[in-house]
């Protein structure tokens, strides 16, 4: 069976704080280690530019929130962690999707009739202010979605709708085309909770109430004495209910720590006590995490080169897929289209064609040609018929993809491109599901 594919991405506007951590960062870095789940996380940044014009920040961000994830334990090797706009094929695929979506269904985003009902009722134009690039959101992160045939996208409640958004999309696109696309869902966290901020509020940079998740050790001390409480004096019973202080302290500790505080509160410890204990829970957890995270803040080239290999990893998905995707909706070469109202047998010579062949040497060999002959493949020896047979499978399957783990078969393609291969292998897919 194939593994369970999980996506999700990351908006570079911002520092991580503790809400992202408790919300996001480590439910996902705890998903991404159960076997049986394949897991794609990447940074978002064409979506920040949607939101922020300063490129230092977008800059910023993006090398914060990509040093955080890998401090928390995040393992480029188990997953496929890359910055979006490392995959020039999420903007081509945005474009095909942007023709297969109602200008009706973005009316109705959350985001942006957000925006329209503010201006009207401030008495503006509707769309006073609002950019093409926020309308056309939901289409960007469906493109994110669906390029990588996610099935499970874990987010935030705000985030439902542009998960149905994507399905609707591609369900649209596979009724067109034929069944290119997966259909995702929306994957709720039930057990985590949204972590309150220092007045009490959800934490969120919107409040302006959020504890930066790494911020130094005495930063985190004085910040987290600074929540918010009531009067309440030493020795008075203190209510849990409501408490910022508790739930936050209940995000980090066990559930024999949480009973431990829960008493403490009956019996009256005082505020600064609560926090004191509160400070030394949470740098327990993040101490090791804060002192990799500052080395690797040292080291931007690294992080750079981990998410460029991420981006190649996922390349290697999204390269071969997009020829399929062009070929399908007739982005195609028009070779084959020079004889009108081609006979079967001309409609034959003009597909690229897989040979197997012995040769003296008494080895196996394949080559692909396409439909004018020209040499797009070609095998080294096999001792047996059915080793070149089982990589043809492979090929046929996975495009361009497979070449990684079969370059000692093959001899190395010069002039041939990945996008030529990608489409011939296509061609030979639709052929193939036309005489089904
Ligand atoms: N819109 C998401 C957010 O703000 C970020 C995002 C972009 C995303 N593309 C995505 C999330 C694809 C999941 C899948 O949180």
């Amino acid at each position: 069976m194939n593994p369970l594919r999980v996506l999700t991405g990351i908006t570079t506007t911002g520092t991580p704080h503790l809400g992202n951590y408790v919300g996001a960062i480590r439910p996902a870095v705890a998903a991404s280690l159960q076997p049986g789940s394949e897991s794609f996380y990447f940074l978002a940044d064409y979506h920040a530019l949607i939101k922020c014009d300063e490129p230092a920040r977008i800059q910023r961000s993006t090398l914060e929130i990509a040093a955080s994830w890998l401090a928390c334990g995040l393992d480029p090797e188990r997953v496929t962690f890359y910055r979006q706009s490392d995959i020039p094929e999420i903007p081509e695929l945005t474009w095909l999707l942007t023709c297969v979506t109602g200008k009706g269904l973005l009316n109705r985003a959350h985001a942006y009739k957000a925006a329209v009902d503010k201006n009207l009722a401030g008495g503006a134009e509707p769309d006073d202010g609002v950019t093409a690039g926020l309308f056309m959101y939901p289409v960007l992160m469906g493109a994110d979605i669906l390029m990588f045939k996610a099935h499970q996208v874990p987010v935030g409640r705000d985030q439902i709708q542009h998960i149905e958004m994507a399905r609707d999309m591609a369900a649209s696109f596979n009724h067109l085309y034929g069944e290119h696309f997966v259909l995702p869902e929306a994957a709720i966290e039930e057990s985590v909770a949204t972590l309150p901020g220092l007045d009490g509020r959800k934490m969120s940079k919107s409040y302006d109430n959020t504890i930066p998740l790494f911020a130094p050790r005495e930063q985190l001390h004085k910040l987290i004495m600074g929540i918010l409480t009531d009067s309440r004096a030493p020795g008075e019973p203190k209510d849990t209910e409501g408490s910022a202080l508790f739930q936050i302290y209940q995000a980090f500790a066990s559930a024999e720590e949480t009973a431990a505080m829960r008493q403490a509160y009956a019996k009256g410890i005082a505020w600064s006590a609560a926090k004191e204990q509160l400070f030394e829970r949470i740098d327990r957890e993040l101490a090791p995490m804060r002192e990799r995270y500052q080395a690797l803040m040292q080291e931007p080239a690294r992080i750079d080169r981990i998410l460029r290999a991420g981006a190649d990893k996922a390349r290697r998905l999204a390269s071969p897929f997009m020829a399929e995707l062009r070929h399908a909706v007739g982005l195609r070469g028009l070779e084959g289209l020079g004889t009108p109202a081609p006979a079967p047998k001309a409609a034959k010579a003009s597909l690229p064609q897989f040979k197997q062949y012995r040769e003296r040497d008494g080895k196996f060999y394949f080559k692909l040609t396409d439909a004018h002959g020209r040499l797009l493949l070609q095998s080294l020896g096999f001792d047996a018929p059915r080793e070149a047979g089982q990589l043809i499978a492979t090929l046929a399957q996975q495009g361009s993809a497979a070449l990684a783990n079969h370059q000692a078969q093959l001899e190395p393609l010069a002039e041939v491109g990945l996008a030529e291969l990608d489409q011939a292998l296509a061609q030979l897919r639709d052929a193939a599901q036309d005489k089904r």
